[in-house]
């Protein structure tokens, strides 16, 4: 599979960051790397970079999106409407969501449910918070929001799923390499669990939380690690494109 290298910009950017994906491959060259570069901008930039990225082989993703296809949500998009302006994935559940936003998992799932729907793919975020690592309880907290947070309807296709300890985004902190390798080993039973062994070993499972190009190699070097959902450090696309260039080096 293809490690997939993924940039959420959150509520960062302008109109003239529409060139940041030739920025990016003129630090990181099309070469038939196998790694899929994904950026992930504010929504209303997904159309104004959908050339520019089809041109760089980038894909793009929304970072939310409501749960219905269309109706009286004022304030809100659908994931039709993500597809419609050039998104192939969208990040579903990620903490700031659950925590600022007031998600449930039952949201997570409904969300996810509608991604899938309209032909994307859900990048589902799951993690801890520090108490609930400190106090033992992670695996039993991630497994929970897994599988409550996958919906119903899936078969495991076109699923992306995203570890990002809540302790560890934004703060320069991250998890011991075992502990991120025992919580994707984890993460992968509880896949192979409702899925399938085989089923359950295509689906990419990200690590996302401070990965920056010092520590990316390590992180991504780990057997159960797919690839990365970045923050702060994708917002520079040197910084980005030496994250990539750790995959496999
Ligand atoms: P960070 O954010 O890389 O800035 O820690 C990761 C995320 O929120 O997805």
């Amino acid at each position: 599979m293809n490690t997939l290298i993924a940039a959420n910009w959150k509520m960062h950017g302008d109109l003239s960051w529409v060139t940041k994906p030739s920025e990016f491959r003129e630090c990181y060259p099309l070469n038939g790397q196998k790694v899929e570069i994904l950026l992930c901008p504010p929504a209303y930039l997904i159309s104004a970079m959908n050339v520019a990225c089809n041109n760089q082989l980038i894909s793009l993703g929304a970072q939310n999106c409501h749960f219905e296809m269309q109706g009286a949500f004022t304030g809100e998009m659908s994931a039709q409407m993500m597809r419609d302006g050039g998104a192939s994935y969208v990040i579903v559940g990620h903490s700031e969501r659950r925590a600022l936003f007031g998600e449930t998992d039952k949201i997570v799932a409904q969300k996810a449910d509608a991604v899938s729907m309209a032909g994307l793919t859900p990048i589902i975020c799951v993690g801890e918070d520090r108490s609930q690592r400190e106090s033992g309880e992670a695996d039993e907290v991630v497994g929970a929001q897994l599988q409550s947070s996958i919906p119903l309807s899936a078969d495991g296709e076109n699923l992306v799923i995203a570890y990002e300890p809540v302790w560890a985004i934004g703060t320069g902190l991250v998890p011991t390499l075992e502990d991120i390798a025992a919580m994707h080993d984890h993460i992968r039973g509880i896949l192979s669990n409702r899925f399938g062994v085989k089923m359950a070993e295509k689906i990419r499972i990200l690590y996302g939380g401070s990965v920056k190009p010092s520590n990316a190699k390590e992180i991504l070097a780990l057997g159960d690690v797919n690839g990365a959902l970045i923050g702060g450090a994708s917002l520079e696309m040197d910084s980005l494109a030496a994250i990539a260039k750790c995959v496999g080096s």
